[in-house]
């Protein structure tokens, strides 16, 4: 059974002189990934392995290195989900953890809920042992210095038991007011994963993604379409029907990838073959 596992490193601008290295941290989140995959591990975990990388990297708006707010501080996003059960965990508003993605995932698994948000999410934070930091720990020199790149992290992935899962971290918006959620943690907008069809993780404004509802109608298209006939279907939709800016990755049950975007750049890397490729997808 194939394997894959693609992430991108967010929709927007990208200034050439940080192609390189977005394409270096992709390919590596990607490697750990599959490394994962090869040895029979679970699509949950290598879409966790490779979203906690790109937070990682203050290249990229999530986790350390997030767009501030309104008010000068990081709030953050994240969401997890299983194709073969639907299960879902996500996190809102979130400010002092270095990886939320992990957060969302805790959701999951040791709550009856799906989304937990800001204060309550990081008391429940504390209560699962996660370290949590100063706010402003979480602010990277870059964000008080210049414009952010990008939009969004995210990971999609199928693994050798045909399981599909996605992941999905961000900062948000660039000023948005205090307690603005985007799309990211909303499931059907940010991601959504579904074993009979394969996964897909949206990157953008979000209030689009969400009027689209972009990432479920992506792994719908997949009844009718191969992968990236379904990526650019549903990315042609977003814009023509809902105004909408970004672009979405996805993967079928065949462990074939589909990229579309209408932002010019969208930084990605996939498994091809038994190499990774890594672009910035430029319009
Ligand atoms: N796509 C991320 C956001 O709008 O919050």
């Amino acid at each position: 059974m194939a394997i894959q596992l693609i992430v991108h490193g967010g929709a927007g601008l990208v200034a050439g002189e940080h192609h390189a290295a977005v394409m270096a941290t992709c390919s590596a989140a990607v490697a750990s990934g599959i490394a994962h995959l090869r040895e029979g591990g679970t699509a949950l975990n290598a879409v966790e392995i490779a979203t906690r990388i790109l937070e990682d990297d203050p290249l990229f708006n999530a986790g350390y290195g997030s767009v501030l707010n309104r008010d000068g501080k990081v709030e953050m996003d994240a969401l997890i989900m299983d194709g073969r059960t639907f299960q879902i965990g996500a996190v809102a508003a979130v400010s002092r953890l270095k990886n939320p993605i992990s957060l969302a995932r805790r959701v999951m698994e040791a709550t009856p809920h799906h989304l937990l948000a800001a204060g309550g999410a990081e008391q429940f934070a504390a209560e699962q042992g996660f370290e949590l930091v100063p706010p402003e720990h979480m602010i990277a020199p870059r964000q008080l210095a210049t414009k952010s790149d990008g939009d969004t992290v995210g990971a999609v992935a199928l693994d050798s038991a045909g399981n599909v899962a996605v992941a999905v971290s961000t900062g948000g918006v660039r000023g948005k007011l205090a307690g603005r959620v985007g799309d990211s943690p909303i499931p059907g907008a940010g991601g959504w994963a579904d074993n009979a069809l394969g996964a897909a993780c949206a990157t953008g404004v979000g209030e689009g993604i969400m009027r689209a509802l972009l990432t479920f109608r992506a792994v719908n298209l997949l009844e009718t379409h191969g992968a990236q006939a379904a990526a650019e279907a549903a990315v042609a939709l977003f814009e023509q029907k809902f105004g909408g800016d970004g672009g979405l990755i996805l993967v079928d049950r065949e462990g074939k990838v589909g990229i579309a975007h209408n932002s010019p750049f969208m930084p990605v890397a996939w498994l091809n073959g038994d190499q990774i490729s890594a672009q910035v997808a430029q319009k």
